[in-house]
């Protein structure tokens, strides 16, 4: 119904809004669980009109053994008064690992506890010099009428307490004497108040399990998200009706990744993805990398520029930015349209025969040379012209001419050639055919 390659969106009036819409979206999320790691996770902002389609197709690509959640994000703050039925006042994030961790195995996702916040760590204190160090106190006593854990309690500074009507203590007196004796009990600094249980911090689970709903407060809404792109960009209007905002997604980051992870953004809008990283790296002295991909024109002035905007104004850190040339059909090299240039085409059949990094300054066009991969050096016979590609082989002369071995074999890219096995042996020449061979040699 659909083919399964970036970019060849069949398009026909029979199909339905959702036939096209799987079209789109499934060779993308394919592609995107290609690219996660074993133990990687993916999160999707996704809003109401899509999010039913979307659970599907990711129980589809990813098992469905493999969800992890679909959180609620308070997206807005307000009602929006003018609404037709209801305020749309949150978006989804839906949560999936590649492989989710089942205990035993040796890969799989498990998310990190949130970092505990100050809050809470200031709630901890010392006030009698406890050698077991920073503690809270807790409420000693339960909602509930036991008759025989009503008794009365006497304080060091002689004053008798019950617990309120309605209620009891916590524990029984056997187990209270034990908690006094233990120094677990506190009576105030004059030892007169009400008793209360010490709860040290070193008891305290490191760090905070997340939730399934994510308020404002907490991680931002949309008016947070455009306010601060105003902040970057004041000499201008952004594009965007619905940015993130930073937290929201430091808040993702915390929980997903580790300190040297790599995080892809596959629709990078503004850049935010860029941005959290980098705050968070700066945060937690961490060195997490990101990969922003964004297909439209303002790629470079707002995408690129926010994280230049960001880097220069403190956040540190650098990148580089790339744009994709004309895609390479290899089709077209046969029926002779839109043949690509030498450089674009070595680039291509360097990277996808070797999987190894192609440098342009090693290219040497009149030799035929455009570089060396660990195994091989590697040559193409080839220029933009149906002439000459219908009359290029690679011969004996030529074979001879391509210089002395150094050690590696030869990988040649040509559009035939006139040589048998045994002289391919000989020159240590593997030989790929254009247009159609050169996936032969990597792996
Ligand atoms: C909703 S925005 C992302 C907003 C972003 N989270 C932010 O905070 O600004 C989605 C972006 O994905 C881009 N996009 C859509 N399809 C894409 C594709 N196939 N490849 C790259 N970018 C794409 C759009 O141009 C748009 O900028």
């Amino acid at each position: 119904m659909f083919k399964d390659w970036l970019g060849k969106i069949v398009d026909n009036e029979d199909m339905t809004r959702h036939d096209k819409w799987l079209c789109m979206m499934t060779p993308r999320l394919k592609l995107l669980r290609e690219l996660l790691r074993d133990d990687g996770v993916i999160f999707i902002s996704i809003d109401d009109n899509e999010q039913h389609r979307l659970r599907q197709l990711m129980d589809e690509i990813f098992g469905q053994e493999n969800f992890i959640t679909n959180i609620i994000w308070q997206k807005k703050f307000s009602p929006q008064n003018d609404a037709k039925y209801f305020s749309d006042n949150h978006d989804f994030i839906i949560v999936y690992a590649k492989h989710k961790y089942q205990t035993g195995e040796t890969t799989g996702w498990t998310r990190n506890l949130l970092p505990r916040t100050k809050n809470m760590e200031q709630r901890f204190k010392n006030p009698d010099n406890d050698p077991r160090g920073k503690w809270s106190s807790s409420d000693m006593t339960v909602k509930r009428v036991t008759p025989k854990d009503i008794y009365p309690i006497k304080s060091p500074s002689g004053k008798t307490f019950y617990p309120p009507k309605g209620r009891s203590w916590s524990i029984s007196q056997k187990s209270f004497l034990k908690a006094v004796k233990e120094n677990n009990v506190w009576f105030g600094t004059k030892g007169s108040n009400m008793p209360r249980y010490k709860r040290f911090r070193t008891n305290v689970q490191e760090g905070i399990v997340p939730v399934t709903v994510w308020l404002h407060n907490d991680v931002g809404h949309n008016q947070n998200a455009k306010q601060e792109l105003k902040k970057i960009f004041p000499e201008s209007e952004t594009p965007f009706s619905t940015p993130k905002p930073t937290s929201l997604i430091k808040r993702v980051l915390e929980l997903s990744t580790n300190k040297d992870d790599i995080v892809l953004d596959s629709f990078a809008g503004s850049g935010t993805t860029a941005h959290a990283v980098l705050q968070l790296n700066k945060e937690d002295g961490g060195n997490r990398k990101f990969i922003l991909v964004e297909m439209e024109d303002y790629a470079d002035k707002i995408t690129a520029e926010r994280v230049r905007r960001v880097i220069k104004k403190g956040l540190g850190g650098s990148f580089s930015y790339f744009e994709l040339g004309d895609p390479i059909e290899m089709e077209s090299i046969l029926s002779g349209k839109n043949l690509p240039s030498f450089k674009e085409l070595a680039r291509y059949v360097f990277y996808t025969a070797t999987g190894e990094e192609f440098d342009e300054s090693e290219l040497d066009e009149k030799h035929q040379f455009i570089g060396q991969s660990k195994t091989h050096e590697v040559f193409l016979f080839y220029k933009p012209d149906l002439e000459y590609l219908r009359n290029t082989a690679l011969t004996l002369d030529k074979a001879k001419a391509l210089g002395k071995l150094n050690g590696k074999k030869r990988l040649v890219f040509a559009p035939t050639k006139y040589l048998d096995q045994n002289y391919l042996d000989q020159y240590q020449i593997d030989f790929a055919q254009l247009p159609f061979e050169i996936y032969k040699m990597k792996g």
